[in-house]
């Protein structure tokens, strides 16, 4: 049984490096794009303070499509461009928000959503899906959480398999 450590570090490259060796813990041994992409929402849920969702959408058909989650029930789909999550997959890069009402086009799944960090996955040059996390507190999300959010994307798109 896996069996997620409190994470110690204070600092926040400290706290991915941490993040990092559990989620490699978390996918050894398992190739299932949809199981570890459950487990891993469910460890970034668990272990980042001050989410309200974090989870997946994934392209099925030209646009995203809800995958797996933790937090309140969310929009099943959204368009390529709509959206954070729609314009991180049209402009093939992360987006960080740090506060929604402030980005045009923002889609409130859930109200109590303030800040925003949505990464693509990207796989041989075509984007797969995104990695969406919410937080009820403006401002959450900096340039260290962008990087982490990123080294972690990359991790999981080398341990699955395609979907
Ligand atoms: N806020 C997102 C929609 C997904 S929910 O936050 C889970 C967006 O604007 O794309």
């Amino acid at each position: 049984m896996f069996q997620a450590a409190t994470i110690s570090a204070s600092d926040k490259p400290g706290f991915y490096r941490e993040l990092v060796q559990q989620l490699q813990g978390l996918l050894h041994g398992e190739r299932d794009a949809i199981a570890n992409a459950a487990n891993l929402s469910a460890l970034l849920f668990d272990a980042m303070p001050r989410l309200n969702w974090a989870g997946f959408y994934l392209m099925r058909g030209g646009e995203l499509v809800l995958g797996p989650f933790q937090g309140k029930p969310a929009c099943v789909r959204i368009p390529v461009g709509r959206g954070v999550c729609g314009t991180a997959v049209a402009k093939r890069e992360s987006i960080l928000v740090e506060d929604v009402h402030a980005f045009p086009g923002h889609i409130a799944c859930d109200a109590a959503s303030r800040s925003e960090l949505v990464v693509p996955l990207i796989r041989d040059g075509d984007v797969i899906g995104v990695i969406d996390l919410d937080s009820p507190e403006p401002g959450r999300f900096d340039a260290d959480d962008q990087a982490g959010i990123e080294a972690i994307a990359n991790i999981y798109l080398e341990a699955s398999d395609r979907f």
